[in-house]
């Protein structure tokens, strides 16, 4: 009996001090990840989303100097800018200096080959060009007119094309040279992201930017920029009156889709447009019907607006810096977009 109890025994020792220690490593375990999936305060789930904003653009101005020491071939991007010489200026305000137009300073604007901060006051070491115009959002159109009247005076003979951007607007400078390589400066024609209602032949949408020719320039300072009966001086909506002015100087909006029809000068930032969260007016203004996923933007897209310091030096790290190792593209194997000629 004694010996039978005995041998019975054992096994139910084992089985107990196994469960004791299954128990107390689980518990272990559970704690562990507890520890894991809780330190720092990032909820995975539930109401507590983590609050993106409070953790962006808190470093100030990254140092982004791009294609130092890497193995991108930049031959096609730097004879196309020989070629197709584009001014880009850019409209901000004392009080964007710091961080706004900084950021664009550091990033895109530096691809331009030449670019000009337009602002109320003067800023030499910027620098900043001052206009003599009021600030504020009535008097946009006033200070457009003025930047562009002074890019005419100093600059009409050294380049092609001349940009006007917000000092939230990101441009990928060599899509713009891409696109524009399809057109002739001589023509009498502007692009951007095309709005109708307004004006018939569409205007376009101030912050995703848009470009003048430089026949379209002279024509613009020439015979309507000074010409209150051909183009208002001043208030209004700064897109729609520069559109509405280059209507009446037979200036065409022209078309900026690629070649599959897809957009590529964008009045918002990139995940927007992908997602298709968009305001309704959005919807009511674009000349083309705004498509969501894919079918949004142009593999070559050119614009994005509403961009923050933070987006910018984000998009520079993933256009210029981030890549996938052993994808190269190939320029010039597929045209992305059709020449007027
Ligand atoms: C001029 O610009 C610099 C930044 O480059 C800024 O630190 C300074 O405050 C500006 N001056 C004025 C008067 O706004």
């Amino acid at each position: 009996m004694e010996a039978e109890l005995t041998v019975n025994n054992r096994p139910r020792v084992g089985f107990l001090f196994a469960l004791v220690c299954t128990t107390f490593s689980l518990s272990m375990f559970m704690m562990s990840m507890n520890t894991f999936m809780y330190e720092g305060d990032v909820p995975f789930d539930g109401d507590e989303v983590l609050d993106y904003e409070e953790f962006r653009g808190l470093g100030g101005p990254i140092e982004l100097d791009h294609h130092k020491h890497s193995d991108v071939n930049e031959d096609v991007a730097k004879e196309l800018s020989k070629k197709v010489r584009v001014l880009c200026w850019i409209m901000t305000a004392p009080k964007n200096l710091d961080k706004k137009a900084t950021a664009v300073k550091k990033t895109w604007g530096k691809r331009c080959n030449k670019v000009i901060f337009f602002s109320s006051v003067t800023n030499d070491s910027f620098p900043t060009v001052g206009l003599k115009v009021s600030e504020g959002r009535e008097h946009l159109t006033g200070k457009t007119i003025q930047a562009f009247k002074y890019c005419y005076q100093h600059y009409r003979n050294q380049f092609d094309w001349f940009l006007k951007a917000d000092d939230d607007t990101y441009i990928i400078v060599e899509n713009l040279r891409y696109f524009l390589s399809h057109h002739s400066p001589n023509s009498l024609v502007f692009f951007g992201h095309k709005f109708t209602p307004l004006i018939k032949q569409g205007y376009f949408s101030g912050g995703a930017g848009y470009v003048l020719s430089r026949a379209s320039l002279e024509k613009f300072m020439v015979d309507g920029g000074a010409n209150p009966f051909i183009c208002r001086q001043d208030g209004g909506a700064e897109d729609a009156e520069i559109g509405r002015c280059m209507m009446k100087l037979g200036i065409t909006a022209g078309e900026s889709l690629d070649v599959f029809g897809k957009e590529t000068f964008h009045p918002f930032v990139p995940i927007a447009h992908l997602e298709g969260h968009h305001p309704d007016w959005f919807y009511k203004y674009s000349a083309h019907k705004p498509r969501k996923g894919l079918g949004c933007c142009s593999d070559y897209s050119i614009s994005f607006h509403y961009m923050s310091p933070s987006d910018m030096y984000l998009m520079d790290y993933l256009l210029y810096h981030l890549k996938p190792y052993g994808l190269v593209p190939q320029p010039g194997k597929v045209e992305h977009f059709k020449s007027d000629t």
